[in-house]
């Protein structure tokens, strides 16, 4: 059983808590570079410190402190300068490093500047986001993640701020059997609530809600594995409860310490990153690719696309009506914290309790001096491009038929997925489409030649 101090040891982030030194060791994403191209200033709150993130007039991006030097006033409202951001009250200027470069007002002479320094912490970016490290010393190398480099694919970016502790929200990708229920019988039990069964969940072949139902004919138990990345885990289908034969079904693989990779479905792959801002709210980014195979043309937009995935509607109402607002739901109702010394854990459970042990250990490597996993040093070890799981081989192209009802959006399933709000949405039904046209004549083709 978690004790109520070990929970408060795996979720706290501040700066000198066990869980913060372990989530300083890491990058960690603070916004799509397109935030920087509606306004190059804007507010980032990351594990537990207020910073500002900026771009100035040379391209240079800057993570700083947000309070000036001077007399405090809040960098927010900076202004981009030639080399760094200058505060709008009396024009102090602070390069990336946050030291103090200019002090306009003052003597010419004056060497005041050389003692202001309000703190900046190296970024980089990749795939579209601003990444962040705020560990110090010598950062490590910033992980080429598949998803954030894989060429040919048009890609957007999901974010919401969830009121709650990161580790809710990775739990979820350590349970496979929540699917049966918070995306079958309870995604069922909303559409036929709101009057929608009908029209988006007539076909229980391929629609979400019946196949996650469907998911417990046969269901054993939960097996987990460790790797050297973070833990597998699969749901075990037996004879003995009803499976035509011994199955066992890999779900979404759990990247430590907060990454989720979700399993590709066609030519969909995602990424989710549960970024802690503070103890008791996580940026959730859900970062989605669409790869198309050879012989299908695509354009991407110049800067990856952002956008908003809500939780509520207009009126407050929290939105339970797709898969990741479902997922949401579960994470935030268990409040900011959730006890952990209150729960009742099942055998279901077992990837969780794995996850949580990795955890601790991992905590406990960083208190003795070391690296934790997945944080790499040296490029050798990790290539051009970091394979998450399942693999996608450059090349390797999966029809568009696998992989259920995500690989058939544009079959009328993106009302179910976070998609739906995203500002790429008619390009990614246009781009599953012509891939399914593209399979259907190389099909045609390959049964000619067969024929012949
Ligand atoms: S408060 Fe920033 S320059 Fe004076
Ligand atoms: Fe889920």
């Amino acid at each position: 059983m978690t004790t109520i101090e070990h929970n408060e040891r795996l979720t706290q982030v501040s700066k000198g808590t066990p869980g913060g030194e372990l989530m300083r060791r890491y990058w960690h994403p603070i916004l799509p570079v397109g935030k920087l191209d509606e306004n190059p200033v804007q507010e980032v709150r990351l594990l537990g410190e207020d910073l500002v993130c900026y771009r100035d007039l040379s391209g240079t991006i800057g993570l700083i402190g947000k309070n000036c030097g001077h007399r405090l006033v809040n960098m927010i409202f900076g202004i981009p300068a030639e080399n760094g951001l200058r505060c709008p009250y009396h024009g102090w200027c602070y390069d990336e490093s946050g030291q103090c470069v200019g002090t306009p007002l003052e003597s010419p002479n004056s060497v005041l500047k050389n003692r202001v320094n309000i703190g900046g912490y190296p970024v980089q970016e990749m795939g579209g986001l601003v990444f962040a490290y705020l560990g110090g010393g010598e950062p490590p190398i910033l992980p080429p993640w598949d998803v954030l480099v894989q060429p040919n694919s048009l890609r957007q970016i999901g974010q919401t701020i969830i009121p709650c502790n990161w580790l809710q929200c990775q739990e979820n990708a350590s349970d496979p059997v929540h699917s049966i229920y918070l995306h079958g019988h309870f995604f069922k039990y909303i559409l036929e609530r709101d009057g929608l069964i009908e029209e988006r969940a007539s076909d229980p072949s391929t629609h979400r809600a019946w196949t996650s139902i469907a998911g417990v004919k046969g269901f054993d138990h939960v097996i987990a594995k460790r790797d050297e990345r973070g833990v597998q885990k699969a749901m075990v289908y037996t004879p003995e409860r009803g499976a035509d034969a011994y199955q066992e079904r890999w779900h979404s693989y759990m990247i430590f310490p907060n990454i989720a990779r979700v399993g590709g479905a066609g030519i969909r792959f995602e990424m989710q990153f549960r970024v802690p801002m503070d103890d008791t709210h996580t940026m959730h980014y859900v970062y989605d690719i669409y790869t198309a195979p050879d012989g299908v043309e695509i354009n991407p937009p110049e800067v990856v696309p952002y956008y908003d995935i809500p939780i509520a509607d207009e009126e407050g109402k929290p939105i339970l009506d797709f898969v990741l607002a479902q997922d949401m739901v579960a994470w935030w109702s268990q409040g900011p914290v959730v006890d952990r010394s209150k729960e009742h854990l099942g055998a279901t459970d077992l990837a969780i309790i794995d996850f949580r042990e990795m955890l601790d250990e991992q905590i406990t490597i960083v208190e003795r001096g070391g690296d934790p996993m997945n944080v790499f040093r040296s490029r050798e070890e990790i290539g051009d491009v970091l394979e998450g799981s399942p693999k996608i081989a450059s090349g390797e192209f999966r029809g568009p038929r696998w992989g259920g009802s995500r690989a058939l959006l544009h079959k009328g399933y993106w009302r179910d997925d976070a998609d739906r709000h995203g500002p790429l949405l008619d390009d990614v039904l246009s781009l599953m489409q012509r891939v399914d046209d593209h399979h259907a004549v190389a099909t045609t083709k390959s049964a000619e030649v067969t024929s012949h």
